[in-house]
């Protein structure tokens, strides 16, 4: 399909989408998130994408959250849809059996810093601002941060984030652990397409099971965990990317992982 809002492209294995309304700072409308929960379905269904990158259009911003020009003309039920509709998307993207990288170019507050953190990880330009001002508008976040900000940075931290609505530079970002890496801005789509590019090398299978096995297990105990670790590793085996792998070490060549996701 022709996206407006977003820009969808793929190379070698390597999506990318474009959050794609520079004039409003990439805002989340109705009509942004509806293709991006398009664009995700069309990716979860492709068995050769391995890796999705997610980035904003312009110098300045990666996604500047909702679009608060919709949220001005809520009652209580448009916004819990509008939440529930978020969630979904953003569930989904977490989800997707494959790595997903945030490439956070500029502002990645509300929804953006949502967004971000529910990909794998972040590369963050030094330009990158994160924050969750829902609380400057009367509200609060509705797209996970009051779930997912305490999980990745610590209780207190995303308390005093969310409570302030301040905004944090990217260097603070990744002394908190959001970011993993910070880089000038200039040369931030190409250290996430070196990073992204060594992800793609690997097996479709064991990249899935290693996603899922730390996605799961994030949400309950150790022991539990632990034995979705057991399955994940046994399930590999399904795969002749094992076979590959194991072989090629042992012939003194590279492996070439070409197994795919039915398994
Ligand atoms: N929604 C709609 N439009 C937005 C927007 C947003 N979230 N953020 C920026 N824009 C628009 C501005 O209205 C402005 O439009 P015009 O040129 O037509 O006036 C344009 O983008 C440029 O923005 P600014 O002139 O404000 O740019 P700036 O550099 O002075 O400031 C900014 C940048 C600090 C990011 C500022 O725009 C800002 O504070 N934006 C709002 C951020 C925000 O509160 N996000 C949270 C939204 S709520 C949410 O996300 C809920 C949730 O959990 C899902």
């Amino acid at each position: 399909m022709a996206y407006e809002n977003i820009v969808y492209e793929v190379k070698e294995g390597i999506a990318t989408i474009t959050f794609n309304r520079p004039k409003a700072l990439n805002a989340l409308n109705g009509a942004l998130l509806a293709e991006l929960s398009q664009a995700l379905d069309v990716i979860a269904a492709d068995e050769d994408i391995r890796v999705l990158i997610l980035t904003g259009a312009g110098d300045k911003s990666f996604v500047a959250g909702a679009d608060i020009s919709e949220l001005a003309t809520f009652d209580s039920l448009k916004a819990k849809a509008f939440a529930l509709k978020g969630h979904g998307i953003i569930n989904k993207l977490q989800q997707l059996p494959i790595a997903v990288i945030a490439a956070v170019n500029g502002f990645a507050l509300g929804g953006g810093t949502e967004i971000s953190i529910a990909c794998d990880f972040i590369y963050a330009s030094e330009n990158a601002k994160f924050g969750q001002p829902e609380i400057n508008l009367g509200v609060i976040p509705g797209f996970g941060g009051t779930q997912r900000l305490p999980r990745l940075i610590g209780t207190n931290m995303a308390k005093e984030l969310i409570y302030t609505g301040k905004m944090i530079s990217a260097a603070e970002a990744l002394q908190l652990g959001l970011a993993n890496n910070v880089v000038p801005h200039d040369s931030l789509m190409d250290e996430v397409m070196k990073t992204a590019e060594v992800i793609a090398s690997k097996g479709k299978v064991s990249l899935r099971e290693a996603k899922q096995a730390v996605n799961k297990g994030m949400d309950v105990d150790l022991a539990s965990g632990c034995g979705i670790e057991i399955d994940a590793f046994a399930l590999c085996y399904a795969s002749p990317d094992a076979k590959e792998g194991t072989s090629a070490f042992l012939d003194k060549r590279q492996a070439e992982f070409k197994g795919g996701l039915s398994v």
